[in-house]
């Protein structure tokens, strides 16, 4: 994203305040935001807001001191995208029918860039016809249109018109500058813990949040790729555009693993699966009594071994990994050799700030012919970004030797 250029344009609704989010969160990420309002989004927060975020100038005026010659053309051609945030109906209105009358609306009548329209306005704005008419308008331009959320409206209503989380706004974001250099490509993706019961009531399972495992199928999505996601409980919501399995156990994961192997390109096991799981689940709660109890264990099945023993059945690119927190490279290599994978990702579990619930990750990537890559400490976007190149070129490698089949 560091190469990326994005203007967001700000319009007069009371959204306008989350768009100071939004461009906090475009500079986070690395991209070069430039700000344009309009006169009536001055209203409702100063342009100095943005210019402090952004760390630009930001032009609200077509000829004011702020804009010089040919900015408003320049602004839509030097971008990679422009976000309209909030669109207003009247905003949505010009842009629907060519209206140029100010430096937003003549930028965006100009550009080149792709362009993301967040529409936030009162409900029944919002489903008037002629706003329907005007955003079915814009889609049809290959325009990218957000739904509006849900909820109840600064002016007092409920319904649709609020102007799509910051974060939600990122993601599209993200989406649109990405190459889609995994498009036609499906990938299999498992994440967070496994649960093994038991009685009714208790469970044995492990740190796994699913951040690891989320933010490979989000970012497989966003390059294109046709993801399944098979995960075991989080607090995660499964990323929009995936095909969501909810399972339990390791059981349950193994059996839907194998349901969706078949065609996939790409399986990459970030689900950390209990080892062992109770020998029997009782029907009834275990009373308390005596001093002291066992439980007895057994091993569950490895699914990572069962894919990499079959391989031959479902030809694919086989990553693991490897949550350690010893010997992390030799046993990392072990793993790799003894489940037959192309690629592990071994990861220090050791760490406050990496492995398990962490937003960051430190991870050396392994590979079959004796490659190790050191990452720097990363976000698990940033992790997982790096894992799916890998994974996309070791598919190209053998593509390539094997005559493209
Ligand atoms: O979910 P987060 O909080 O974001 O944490 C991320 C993570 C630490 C869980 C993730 O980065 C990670 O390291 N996942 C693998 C955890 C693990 O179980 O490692 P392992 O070394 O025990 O297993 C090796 C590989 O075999 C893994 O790919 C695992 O999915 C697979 N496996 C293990 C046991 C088993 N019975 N079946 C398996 O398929």
């Amino acid at each position: 994203m560091k190469t990326k250029k994005v203007v967001v344009g700000v319009t007069g609704g009371i959204a306008a305040y989350k768009a100071a989010e939004l461009v906090r969160l475009l500079v986070k990420e690395g991209i070069s935001v430039k700000v344009a309002m309009t006169q009536n989004a001055c209203r409702f927060v100063t342009p100095l807001t943005f210019e402090a975020l952004s760390g630009r100038r930001v032009i609200y005026e077509m000829f004011g001191p702020e804009g010089t010659v040919m900015e408003h053309i320049r602004w839509g051609q030097d971008s990679d995208l422009i976000v309209i945030a909030p669109a207003t109906a009247n905003f949505i209105a010009k842009m629907a029918h060519g209206i140029a009358d100010d430096f937003l609306s003549t930028c965006v009548i100009a550009a080149t860039a792709k362009i993301l329209v967040c529409p936030s306005m009162n409900d029944c704005m919002f489903k008037n016809p002629v706003v329907q008419e005007n955003l079915r308008m814009l889609r049809q331009r290959e325009w990218t249109v957000l739904e509006p959320g849900e909820g109840g409206l600064a002016c007092g209503t409920e319904g649709p018109g609020r102007l799509p989380e910051p974060a939600h706004i990122l993601e599209q974001v993200r989406t649109l500058l990405a190459a889609h250099d995994l498009a036609g490509i499906k990938i299999l993706v498992s994440a967070g813990p496994t649960l093994e019961p038991i009685d009714p009531v208790r469970y044995i399972t492990n740190r796994s949040s699913g951040k690891m495992g989320y933010a490979l199928a989000r970012a497989a999505v966003r390059r294109g790729g046709e993801v399944v996601l098979v995960s075991g409980p989080t607090a995660l919501a499964p990323p929009p555009g995936v095909v969501f399995f909810p399972v339990r156990t390791a059981e349950e994961m193994r059996r839907c693993v194998f349901e969706n192997r078949a065609g996939c390109d790409i399986v990459i096991k970030a689900a950390a699966v209990s080892d062992y799981r109770p020998k029997e689940c009782v029907g009834q709660k275990v009373k308390k009594g005596a001093e002291s109890i066992s439980l007895q264990l057994v091993k569950n099945p490895d699914i990572l071994a069962s894919l990499g023993e079959t391989k031959a059945q479902a030809p694919c690119i086989l990553v693991g990994f490897a949550a350690e927190t010893e010997d992390l490279l030799a046993n990392a290599q072990k793993k790799l050799r003894a489940k037959n994978l192309d690629m592990i990702v071994a990861n220090d579990v050791s760490r406050n700030d990496a492995g398990f619930e962490t937003d960051t990750n430190l991870v050396r990537l392994v590979f079959r012919d004796g490659r190790v890559e050191d990452a720097p400490m990363m976000t698990k976007d940033e992790v997982a970004d790096l894992v799916l190149d890998r994974a996309r070129e070791l598919r190209e490698a053998w593509l390539g030797r094997s005559g493209g089949h």
